[in-house]
């Protein structure tokens, strides 16, 4: 059967338009943790049509946790300990903060099955760390998402430990996807990767509140300069991905000598505004890599 992306609206399906030949999807999704990051990757499965409602199980100890995720994702089953995803999910999404990772593969180590994949999107939890609290033979899969996939824009990048498969590499993949991007990369290069998307949402926040303030500065309504400069952010990043022309050459076409462009970009090279852009991801890169080194 093939899955028709076509009728959904999310990002990535769009994305996905061209893809004409995907199996069907007929894996169950586990996520031990039910909070915001696993709530947006199960409603993109979701609503994708890459799993049904009953292909999902969750678990969370926080009531809270459990009524948003069942709200959000209707139909799904949602328990208040991790033994039936454990025991049931044929993919085990650990979708928890990095401090309780260390007691949830402790159970977990003692209860994997062969046919189980286990994915983790904890930030800075290295795939040795996971691999050695797992059993030899245990399939592993390390992402670094990003806070856009809440709204179905994310991007993510994802890492395998040895004994993970390509088939096990692609179901992470579609699953990604249904919230926004997906590449694979080395375990490596996951530092930069969060350095540059996995904190980059914050650094383009920084510009669109810049740019609103110097346009309320200027006499915009507040709301309006904020609706200006987000769209503008949008509109320019869409720009970049649909032409495929780089930045330079997108920046040269808007600027012309004399200009009110010209005059703008002369500001920020005073203020050495692109370097401090690529120095933010620079020194993020670097304290992902501390804090990987524990
Ligand atoms: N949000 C992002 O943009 C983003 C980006 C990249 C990576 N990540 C990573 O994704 C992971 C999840 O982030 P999030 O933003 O979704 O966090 P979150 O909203 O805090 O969700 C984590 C949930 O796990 C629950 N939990 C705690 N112990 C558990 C256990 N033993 N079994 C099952 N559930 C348990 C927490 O409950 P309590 O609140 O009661 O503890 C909480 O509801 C983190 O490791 C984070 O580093 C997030």
């Amino acid at each position: 059967m093939l899955i028709d992306f076509s009728t959904t609206t999310n990002a990535s399906n769009k994305a996905n338009n061209g893809i004409q030949a995907l199996s069907e999807f007929t894996k169950s999704v586990g996520f031990v943790g039910a909070g915001r990051m696993a709530t947006a990757l199960a409603r993109g499965c979701v609503e994708s049509g890459l799993v049904s409602a009953e292909q999902v199980l969750a678990s969370d100890p926080s009531l809270e946790a459990r009524q948003a995720f069942a709200e959000q994702v209707a139909g799904v089953e949602v328990f208040d300990t991790s033994e039936p995803i454990l025991s049931r999910a044929d993919i085990i999404v650990l979708a928890i903060k990095p401090q309780v990772m260390s007691s949830v593969l402790e159970n977990l180590g003692s209860q994997i099955a062969e046919h189980q994949l286990v994915v983790s999107i904890a930030a800075g939890v290295t795939l040795s760390t996971i691999t050695e609290a797992l059993p030899a033979k245990a399939r592993i899969i390390r992402v670094m998402p990003n806070t856009p996939c809440l709204v179905g824009e994310g991007v993510s990048c994802f890492s395998r430990a040895k004994e993970a498969t390509d088939e096990d590499a692609e179901d992470v993949r579609r699953v990604l996807e249904s919230v926004g991007h997906a590449y694979e990369v080395t375990e490596e290069q996951l530092d930069a990767v969060t350095g540059l998307s996995g904190s980059g949402p914050a650094f383009i926040y920084q510009v669109i509140e810049s740019m609103a303030k110097g346009g309320a500065q200027m006499g915009l309504p507040a709301e309006l300069a904020l609706k200006l400069a987000a769209q503008t952010a949008r509109g320019a990043a869409q720009m970049v991905l649909a032409t495929g022309r780089s930045p330079i050459e997108l920046r040269e076409q808007v600027t012309s000598p004399g200009g009110t462009t010209v005059a703008g970009l002369d500001a920020l090279a005073k203020l050495r505004g692109a370097e401090a852009f690529c120095e933010a991801v620079v020194v993020a890169t670097r304290r992902s890599q501390e804090l990987g080194r524990g």
